[in-house]
């Protein structure tokens, strides 16, 4: 991704609001910057862009995010930039970690993260909750995924295989969320969920 900061010529747009260019690029869109790396989450993989794409139909303001594998940090970033008041993320990869710190100083925004392989490391409860993450991780995390979600909080899961996917939405569904969105991709499928307590 060596691209990134070298090659001006390129930015990425995503959705109706956002832009993934560097720093001295102007732009009436939502800027994310993002340092040279090796972590995932560039804007150019199709699971990143269509979580951004639900992000911002969503209204995040004063609401607090948690993002389950944070990668280059591109979620939470976008999260802040669409004013939620609080993100916190984790990754089990310490680079992704050192990358995601560097990307949320780039973007002058505050991200707490940390390395972690689990929301079992986390003790509070998020309006939002993403996980961009493979479905059979998803699958395992489920009960602690669901500890961390608040009453009325949104889900957002992407890296789901298109063959997973009656399998992931199904097992939220029996825990008691709502399905809002089911968006199949090229080879994934992203799903927004939504926790309505009766
Ligand atoms: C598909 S990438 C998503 C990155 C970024 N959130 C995005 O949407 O572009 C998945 C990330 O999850 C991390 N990961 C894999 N297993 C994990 C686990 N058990 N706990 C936390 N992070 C994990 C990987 O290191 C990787 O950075």
């Amino acid at each position: 991704m060596g691209w990134r900061l070298k090659d001006k010529a390129k930015v990425i747009e995503i959705g109706e609001k956002f832009i993934i260019a560097p720093e001295d690029v102007k732009t009436d869109r939502i800027k994310i910057t993002l340092a040279e790396g090796k972590s995932f989450g560039t804007g150019v993989h199709e699971t990143t862009v269509s979580c951004i794409e639900v992000m911002e139909t969503l209204d995040l303001k004063d609401k607090s995010v948690l993002d389950v594998g944070i990668g280059s940090g591109i979620l939470s970033i976008a999260a802040m930039k669409l004013k939620a008041k609080r993100a916190v993320g984790f990754d089990i990869e310490k680079f992704a970690i050192d990358e995601c710190k560097k990307n949320a100083k780039l973007n002058n925004v505050d991200i707490d993260c940390f390395v972690a392989d689990s929301p079992a490391a986390v003790d509070e409860k998020f309006d939002l909750v993403i996980a961009n993450i493979f479905d059979d991780i998803i699958l395992s995390m489920k009960d602690e995924i669901l500890r961390v979600l608040k009453k009325d909080g949104h889900l957002l899961l992407s890296g789901v295989l298109i063959e997973e996917n009656f399998k992931v939405k199904r097992a939220f569904e029996e825990s008691g969320l709502r399905v809002l969105k089911n968006i199949f991709l090229e080879e994934y499928t992203t799903i927004l969920l939504k926790r309505e307590e009766k």
